[in-house]
C-alpha cells in the first residue's frame, strides 16, 4: 500500500485531518505525533482495526494497547470503574504523559487489551493527536509506531523507516517534546502502582494522591519477577549493537570508556559512545554522540531513541553509554537505557 505522508510541521491541515479521521473510522492505520513518542493509531473499539496494529508492528498479541482519548467524559464509556484518585490525577496531568489502567467496559474488545480485563487510557498533550482522536470517533488505540523491538520513534522519519508501505498515513508533526513513553499507573488495585516510569514521576503523583508504589519488577536485574505491564517484559528498545552502561564519577567513566575504545580501535572495530555536551570532546575516538547538556533533561530524553537508531544505521561494533540519572525524568531515561543494554551496566 502507498503510505500518505501528511506534513503538519507548520500547523494543522484540516483537509488532511479529515482524511485521517476517515481512515481511522474505516478501520485503517494512521501514525501520529504525541508529546512522548509517535503512536500507531487505529479505532480502539473495532477489534479488526486493533488487530492490524499487531500485524504492522510484529507485536505479540498478549501485549495490550493504550487507548487515547481527547475528552474527559469519554473515559467513563471505556472504563468500568474510575476511582476518585484517578480523577484527581487526570485533573492534574491530562492532557499529558500519563496513562492509567482501569477495569475495562464491555465495549472495549479484548484484542485492544491483549486479552486483559483492564484497559490503559491516556489523553495526550498534542494538538494533532487530540484533533485526530476527535476526527476518528473518540477512541484511538496506539502503541509506539515502531516495529516491535526497535527504539520508539521520536520523529516522523523514524516511523517511515519502520512503517512505510504497511499503513495508510503518517502525520508528520516534527520532533516530539519528551521522547520517552508515558508513565503508566495501575489504578485498578488498592494502592496505585507505577508499571512504567515516564516524565510524570512518583513524587509528582504522590503530591496529588498520596502513596504510590513502583512495580517491584522494575528493579529486577534479571527479570524473573513478572512485570504487570506485559510490554515491559520484552527486550524492548534494543539497538542492534551490544551496549554497556558505565556509571560512576565523570572522570572515572571517561577513562574506563577511553580504555575500552582504544582496545576496540586497535582491533579494527568502530565503537559508539553516548555522551553529553559536557563530556563529548573527552573521548579518544569512535563515533561520539551527545544527547545534550546534563542541565537540560528534556534534551537528553528527547534524543535517546534517535541516537540509538543512528547507531543502528552506522553499524557500530559496540555502544558505551554514560548513565543519565537526571532529577525528574532520570528514572525513565535509565529504565529505557538499561533495557536497551539488556541490563549490562557496570559501576566504577
Ligand atoms: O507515551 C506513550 O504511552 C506512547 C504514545 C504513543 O502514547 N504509547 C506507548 O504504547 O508507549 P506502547 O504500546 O509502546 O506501550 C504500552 C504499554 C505496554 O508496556 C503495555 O504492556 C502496557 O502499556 N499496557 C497496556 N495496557 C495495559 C493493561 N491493561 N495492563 C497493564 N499494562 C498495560
Ligand atoms: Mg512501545
Amino acid at each position: 500500500m502507498e503510505t500518505i505522508i501528511a506534513d503538519m510541521r507548520d500547523g494543522l491541515d484540516a483537509g488532511l485531518l479529515e482524511r485521517a479521521g476517515e481512515i481511522i473510522a474505516a478501520g485503517g492505520l494512521v501514525a501520529f505525533p504525541t508529546e512522548t513518542v509517535y503512536g500507531l493509531g487505529a479505532n480502539a473499539l473495532d477489534e479488526n482495526a486493533a488487530a492490524k496494529i499487531y500485524g504492522a508492528k510484529g507485536r505479540p498479541s498478549d501485549n495490550p494497547l493504550i487507548v487515547h482519548i481527547a475528552r474527559m467524559e469519554d473515559l467513563y464509556r471505556i472504563a468500568a470503574k474510575v476511582p476518585e484518585k484517578a480523577e484527581a490525577l487526570a485533573k492534574a496531568f491530562w492532557p499529558g504523559p500519563l496513562t492509567m489502567i482501569f477495569p475495562k467496559a464491555d465495549c472495549v474488545p479484548y484484542t485492544t487489551t491483549g486479552g486483559l480485563p483492564t484497559v490503559a487510557v491516556r489523553m495526550p498533550d498534542h494538538e494533532i493527536a487530540l484533533e485526530l482522536i476527535k476526527a476518528g470517533g473518540g477512541y484511538i488505540a496506539a502503541p509506539s509506531a515502531n516495529t516491535s523491538g526497535r527504539p520508539s520513534p521520536t520523529e516522523a522519519k523514524h516511523v517511515a523507516e519502520d512503517m512505510n508501505g504497511k499503513i495508510e498515513m503518517i502525520i508528520d508533526g516534527g520532533s516530539v517534546g519528551i521522547g520517552v513513553e508515558s508513565t503508566i499507573v495501575d489504578m485498578s488495585g488498592e494502592t496505585p502502582m507505577i508499571l512504567r516510569p515516564g516524565y510524570i514521576n512518583q513524587k509528582m503523583l504522590e503530591q496529588v494522591i498520596g502513596p504510590v508504589v513502583m512495580d517491584p519488577a522494575l528493579f529486577e536485574a534479571a527479570p524473573n519477577v513478572r512485570p504487570k505491564a506485559p510490554g515491559m517484559k520484552y527486550r524492548h528498545y534494543a539497538p542492534k549493537a551490544e551496549m554497556l552502561i558505565v556509571e560512576g564519577k565523570e572522570k572515572d567513566v571517561i577513562s574506563y570508556i577511553n580504555d575500552r575504545i582504544c582496545r576496540e580501535l586497535a582491533e579494527g572495530k568502530m565503537p559508539g559512545i553516548i555522551a553529553s555536551e559536557e563530556t563529548k570532546d573527552r573521548y579518544a575516538g569512535g563515533i561520539v554522540k551527545s544527547m545534550g547538556s546534563r542541565t537540560d533533561e528534556l534534551s537528553i530524553s528527547r534524543h535517546l531513541y534517535g541516537v540509538l537508531r543512528e547507531f543502528d544505521a552506522q553499524k557500530v561494533s559496540r555502544i558505551y553509554s554514560e548513565a543519565f540519572d537526571t532529577p525528574t525524568i532520570g528514572q525513565a531515561i535509565m529504565n529505557r537505557l538499561v533495557k536497551a543494554a539488556g541490563h549490562q551496566m557496570i559501576h566504577i
